[in-house]
Order: structure tokens, then sequence, then C-alpha cells
């Protein structure tokens, strides 16, 4: 299934990005595996590069979750979301959950990370999910411009924000 990507007028890069299942882009996760541990160190210090790519193979879905989806820029990747059950730290009814949002440094303040977000939505949407939820802080910006609303905040190390999006009334 080819995802159907609509850049936001505003968007000055939204020409050159282009976002897919990694089910399609499999050569793709031993990059992954690399930035998220050097991204994530504690939370991957007891898994090795080979572990966290064997993760990653849990996400190659199209149409049920977890679905991971990646994003190139001109042609290059530059980041991943992913769309799953629930988080570590949600409730039962806060699902599915968008997570593991990362753009690698060199393409980051582009709108790539927006772009993922949107084409999360877009594919739980599509899932015929009604609302959409994610705990975060750096990506709060990012949520707010597209229409979440914080609804509480989750305990984890610390207080995360707690984020939700209706699917229903959101523009895409
Ligand atoms: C958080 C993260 C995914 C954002 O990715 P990104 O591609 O830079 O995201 P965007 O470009 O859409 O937005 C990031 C910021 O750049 C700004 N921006 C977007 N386009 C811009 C442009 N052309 N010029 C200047 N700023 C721009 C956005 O307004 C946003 O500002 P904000 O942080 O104040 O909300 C990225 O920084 C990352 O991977 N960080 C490390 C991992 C992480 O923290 N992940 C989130 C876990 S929940």
């Amino acid at each position: 299934m080819a995802l159907t990507f609509e850049p936001t007028p505003d968007d000055t890069v939204g020409h050159k990005i282009q976002i897919a299942h990694l089910a399609d882009h499999t050569d793709a996760i031993s990059t992954l595996a690399r930035w998220f541990k050097a991204q994530w160190p504690d939370y991957y210090a007891d898994r090795t590069l080979a572990d966290i790519e064997q993760g990653f193979g849990d996400d190659l879905n199209r149409d049920r979750l977890p679905l991971r989806l990646v994003a190139f820029e001109a042609g290059e990747l530059a980041g991943t979301i992913v769309l799953r059950e629930r988080g570590n730290y949600t409730r039962p009814e806060h699902q599915p959950e968008l997570g593991g949002l990362y753009v690698a440094d060199s393409h980051r303040r582009r709108g790539i990370g927006k772009e993922l977000v949107r084409a999360g939505m877009a594919a739980a949407r599509e899932l015929g999910y009604q609302a959409v939820y994610a705990t975060t802080h750096t990506a709060g910006g990012i949520l707010r411009r597209l229409g979440w609303e914080q609804i509480g905040s989750v305990q984890h190390a610390e207080m995360i924000p707690l984020y939700r999006c209706d699917l229903t009334s959101s523009v895409l």
C-alpha cells in the first residue's frame, strides 16, 4: 500500500519529503538501530544493535499495529515514527499511540517531524481509529500545531504530558 502524502502549503521542504512504510524499506533498519542507540543510550544500554534491529522487525506491518513509517528527504533516510497499541506508561484506553519519533540531526527543524506525525495520524485514521495518543515533552509544539490537545500527564521518570488527537475533526 502506498502512503498518500500531501505536503502542507506552508511547508518549504514538503515537496522533497517522502514517507513510506518501514516494511517497504527494511534496509533502513540497521541505520535506525544505530540512531536509537545513540539517541537513547540509557534506554538501550542493555541491548546490542542486533537486539534493537530485531525489535524494529516487529514494526513491519502496513495494515495493522505496530506500523512504523520512515521519512526520506531528497532520497536520504531522515526519520521515523511508529503507530503502536500503547506505550509503557499509558492506560489501555489511550491507544493507539504515536511514538518512537526521531529525525536525524542534519534533517531537523525543517518540518520532517511534523510530516511524520501527520502521516502517522493518517495511518491511524486509515485503520479506522477515531483518536490517537502520544506522550512527549519535546514534540509538544508539533502536536499542538497539528490540533492535538494535552489531556493529562503520565508518570515516567518524570511527569510527561499526554496528548490526544481527535481524528474525526482534525484536518490532515
Ligand atoms: C523531536 C524531533 C523528532 C523533531 O523533528 P524535526 O524534524 O526537527 O521536527 P519539525 O521540523 O517538524 O519541528 C521541530 C521544530 O522546528 C521548527 N521548524 C520547522 N520548520 C522550520 C523551519 N523551516 N525553520 C525554522 N524552524 C522550523 C518547528 O516549528 C519546531 O519548533 P518547536 O520545537 O518549537 O515546536 C527531533 O528533534 C528529534 O528526533 N529529536 C530527538 C529524539 C526525540 O526527542 N524524539 C521525540 C521523542 S517524543
